[in-house]
């Protein structure tokens, strides 16, 4: 039989919540709180002497979250390549009418910030304007349209202001027949020496790259462009550098076969360049994630054991803004929180998270959400609660990782023995049942607070990525996006 409801009880409950729903209200962010700054070494801080870079987009002082973009390009980032503002259709859109607004104010953010420049690019049958594509061109009209082009946008950041130039970009087939283009039609297979001659004479400093897509690891495709480099070589075509494009998907590339491409080219005598890398995942699942993370962190390696991989470029900041729509093809997701994949970089250019700092005694952990409540737990369950009786339940002792020293476990000052670890998703209070992954699943990697930097969140060992958040009431195992989820993922040990 149900018990009678006792009404002192109910007025207290419903009371209990009204405080709960007025307190918990002035705590949630009115609007989207920018992401901190990864925990560890910014990108840029730990690259050495390669170059690691980022496709920079247009607009992008001007959009709505342009702060943080910012913060993050200058932070992370040492080399720069405007996404579209230097392609031929911004640059000149009608004949012999240049135009460099735009592409000046991607130059002067990169200049200010102390990054180097990646000019992209110069001759390339997209994003040509039909003045150009659909023109009665015969080969000589087009060449010298072509020269005034390269003449007059080299020369307008003349002085090695420009690091490097993608010369031309994307001129063969998967074949390695060259692709139909009016360049190609017009001019014939001379277009792409003409335009490296005609770019060394218009600077004789900046790094002349052909660049192009699906030539990362030894096929067809990057056989053609292998030998092309090889003759120009032989005959003394100026060309300082490929670029390997690198847009994969989470299944990644043969790396064996990309390291050996590498090598061909480093033989050479030409450089290196990673220059447009982003990974395709059909959804931000834990696996997808982690799939997504290596292959980063492969090509990182690889370009890393090859002395001619001179750059490594991401070719956007955050997912949201990826001509890879709905793909979450980068390294922050929507809401600039590093991903797995960013960590990995961050490990492979020799950073480490920095080690916890030891704490002794005990701790209350304060949700920033909701800031009357406190981790606890109530029996086997963990919970966030306001902290009524037993007090005890919401003291933990924060230890060396069960799984990892550099990391830490909450083992309960109510039941030494017992540790926060989670379970399908799910955070339990647990002694070691002999549940195979017991001690990685209780060991949390402390970073800077999701929601700010003051406060602390906790990502699980075993499932980077994931954090220890609540959901209401109970708390969980999950992925992380948004304000409110960030909130949700963030404490402050007291
Ligand atoms: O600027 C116009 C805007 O005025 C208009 O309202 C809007 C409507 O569609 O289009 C805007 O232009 C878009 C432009 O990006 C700037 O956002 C174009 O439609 C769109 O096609 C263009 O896409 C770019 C694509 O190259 C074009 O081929 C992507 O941003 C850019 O990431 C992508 O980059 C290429 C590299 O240059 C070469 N390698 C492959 C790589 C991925 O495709």
């Amino acid at each position: 039989m149900r018990k009678p409801i006792h009404r002192p009880a109910l007025r207290h409950a419903v009371l209990t919540l009204l405080v709960a729903l007025i307190v918990g209200s002035l705590y949630l962010p009115a609007s989207a709180a920018p992401a901190a700054a990864p925990s560890g070494q910014r990108l840029r801080n730990l690259s050495g002497s390669l170059l690691i870079g980022f496709a920079s987009m247009n607009n992008f002082w001007s959009m709505s979250d342009s702060a943080q973009y910012q913060e993050v390009a200058r932070t992370e980032f040492n080399f720069l390549t405007p996404e579209n503002a230097m392609k031929w259709d911004a640059t000149e859109p009608s004949q012999n009418n240049f135009t460099f607004g735009q592409a000046d104010q991607h130059v002067s953010f990169a200049q200010t910030n102390g990054m180097k420049i990646h000019g992209h690019t110069l001759v390339w049958h997209a994003q040509l304007p039909d003045w150009v594509a659909y023109g009665s061109w015969n080969s000589t009209t087009l060449t010298n349209v072509m020269y005034n082009h390269i003449d007059r946008v080299v020369n307008h950041w003349a002085d090695g202001q420009i690091f490097a130039w993608d010369v031309v970009n994307e001129a063969f087939n998967e074949n390695g027949t060259r692709r139909s283009s009016v360049f190609q039609n017009v001019i014939g297979n001379s277009f792409i020496e003409l335009a490296f001659r005609r770019a060394r004479a218009a600077d004789p400093v900046t790094k002349l790259i052909y660049n192009d897509y699906n030539v990362e690891t030894v096929n067809a495709k990057s056989t053609a462009m292998y030998n092309m480099v090889a003759d120009f070589k032989r005959r003394g075509v100026p060309i300082d550098g490929v670029g390997l494009q690198m847009h994969l998907s989470g299944n990644g590339i043969d790396y064996n076969s990309l390291a050996q491409n590498m090598q061909r080219f480093a033989a050479l005598g030409v450089e290196v360049y990673i220059t447009e890398m982003d990974v395709g995942i059909s959804s931000t699942t834990q696996a997808n994630l982690q799939a997504q993370a290596n292959v980063y962190s492969n090509v990182l390696a690889r370009c890393k054991a090859q002395p001619a991989c001179k750059a490594f470029q991401v070719w956007g900041i955050p997912d949201k803004y990826s001509w890879r729509t709905g793909e979450n093809a980068l390294i922050f997701d929507n809401n600039y929180n590093a991903k797995p994949a960013y960590y990995a970089l961050q490990t492979g250019l020799g950073g480490s998270t920095p080690t916890p700092t030891p704490v002794t005694g005990t701790r209350r952990m304060q949700s920033y959400n909701f800031q009357s409540r406190y981790l606890r737990h109530q029996g086997y369950r963990a919970r966030i609660d306001e902290n009524v009786s037993p007090f005890e339940d919401s003291q933990f002792r924060i230890v060396p990782g069960l799984a990892n020293s550099g990391a830490i476990s909450f083992e309960s000052v109510n039941f030494p023995g017992r540790y926060l670890r989670h379970r399908n998703g799910e955070i339990w209070l647990d002694a070691n049942d002999g549940t195979a992954g017991f001690r990685s699943d209780a060991t949390w990697n402390r970073r800077a607070g999701l929601a700010n930097s003051g406060w602390s969140s906790y990502e699980s060992y075993n499932y980077p990525g994931q954090y220890l958040r609540h959901s209401n009431y109970l708390m969980i195992l999950g992925a992380v996006s948004g304000s409110l989820q960030q909130a949700d993922a963030t404490f402050r040990e007291q």
